[in-house]
């Protein structure tokens, strides 16, 4: 069987390595991907958004199945394009991948269908969103309606903060066409946990939980980012949360675009929040998290590319989806400076320490070779460095003992991933 995957970051690298794993597996591609990526499948340089040169490639090469594993093909339509070319594809086609392209559609979804998540207006103009200010109080949440790298939303403490993100958003389109509409919503606090889940139009089975850090300092301080680090299972995610979410959220959002005439098929990344009135949900993804895939998948006893095959052939129910006992967290390694300015191009040591460990693995997010052949930094986040063990506290030591053997001129790295697992 042959696979490509679509996409260049740590995300990507998890899931190949996942595949790799298949004994049906005879090669894997990987458009563009990275350094590290390298390891395992051929890199192709087209463009995750280059749709008719991929789906061109994927022809020629008789591959089987291809993967996808970023957000923006996925909105701008790329499932669509493979299918029509008759070509075997996981992921949303854009009817369905519109749950993550529009908070605006999914904010609408969740209301119409009961499923519970943060009060909200939306905006489509900047007077619309100063109306609505009038009558909200603070702080308040500004979300840009697209996509916007995880970027979009405002936590905005005062009228004043919430007329200057109206004016990035809306007026100076820091992020182009997602601001053409924001949604304005309800502050939340509680802990925020992610749930991974494959769907094949019509199943859900959630896959084991994660927790994210976001901020880019220590303290959860600092700008917000792609995510710093993760761990799973998230000890905060108890049967009962879990009970709670399969009643009201996960089989219900399914069904709800089922309903909406847009079955989705592919993975929905639930972005929850415990709340003190129960969980909520803050947003929807489309694809896995990155980097909760690398310490999800690595955790998966059942072969990712049998959970994938039964997605694209509708026959989820058929397939049990087991875990680990288990734990796994993992450290990013940035180039200091992400999310904001940052240099690449570095030499990166101490990668062959990884080499037949099973337990201690090293995804590769923004890695690439230089003229000779050795491997450079070349992204925000360089590195997921990753450790399996029995619990939590061990997976974090190890995961913080193996990030200290990889060296490069400006490393970077929050020291306290997983701090929540000591107030559990
Ligand atoms: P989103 O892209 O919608 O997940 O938002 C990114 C981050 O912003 C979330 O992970 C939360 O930390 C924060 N956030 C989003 N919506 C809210 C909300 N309604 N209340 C509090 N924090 C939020
Ligand atoms: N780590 C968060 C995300 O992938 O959206």
């Amino acid at each position: 069987m042959k696979i490509l995957i679509i996409g260049s970051g740590g995300r990507e690298h998890a899931i190949a390595w996942a595949c790799a794993k298949n004994p049906r597996v005879e090669k894997i591609w990987c458009a563009p991907g990275n350094a590290g990526i390298a390891g395992i499948a051929e890199c192709v340089p087209i463009g995750a958004m280059e749709f008719e040169r991929l789906a061109a490639f994927a022809k020629e090469n008789a591959v089987d199945l291809t993967i996808v594993g970023m957000d923006d093909p996925l909105v701008g339509g790329i499932v669509d394009i493979f299918k029509s070319e008759g070509l075997r594809v996981f992921g949303p086609d854009k009817k369905a991948a519109v749950l993550e392209g529009s908070k605006a559609f999914s904010k609408d979804l969740m209301k119409k269908y009961d499923i519970p998540t943060a009060e909200y207006h939306i905006a489509r103009t900047p007077e619309e969103a100063m109306e609505i200010f009038a009558h909200t109080g603070y702080p308040v949440v500004l979300k840009a309606d697209g996509l916007a790298l995880g970027k979009g939303v405002l936590i905005c403490e005062d009228a004043y903060s919430a007329r200057e993100g109206v004016r990035e958003l809306m007026e100076d389109k820091k992020f182009g066409s997602a601001g053409d509409q924001v949604v304005i919503e309800e502050f939340l606090t509680g802990r925020e946990i992610s749930v991974l889940s494959f769907v094949d139009g019509k199943t859900v089975k959630t896959m084991a939980s994660a927790m994210d850090h976001k901020r880019a300092g220590d303290g959860d301080t600092g700008l917000n980012t792609g995510g710093m680090g993760n761990f799973s299972p998230s000890p905060f995610y108890t049967p009962e949360i879990d009970a709670y979410c399969r009643e009201h959220i996960y089989q219900r959002t399914v069904d709800a675009m089922a309903a909406e005439g847009r079955p989705f098929t592919g993975v929905i990344f639930f972005g929850l929040i415990l709340t003190e009135k129960g969980p909520k949900v803050l947003e929807y993804n489309a694809r896995f998290g990155d980097p909760e895939a690398q310490v999800v998948l690595p955790r998966m006893k059942t072969d990712l590319v049998d959970v994938i095959e039964a997605c694209v052939d509708g026959k989820l129910d058929e397939i049990p989806l087991e875990f680990s006992e288990d734990a796994c967290l993992c450290v990013v390694l940035a180039s200091d400076g992400y999310p904001v300015k940052y240099e690449k191009g570095f030499p990166i040591s101490g990668l062959e320490t990884f080499e037949g460990k099973t337990d201690e693995l090293v995804f590769h997010a923004g890695t690439a070779f230089d003229g000779d052949g050795n491997i450079v930094t070349n992204g925000g986040r360089v590195l997921a460095v990753t450790a399996l063990a029995p619990t939590l506290q061990e997976a974090r030591s190890k995961a913080y003992a193996a990030a200290e053997r990889v060296t490069f001129a400006n490393k970077y790295m929050r020291h306290d991933i997983g701090h929540a697992i000591d107030e559990a």
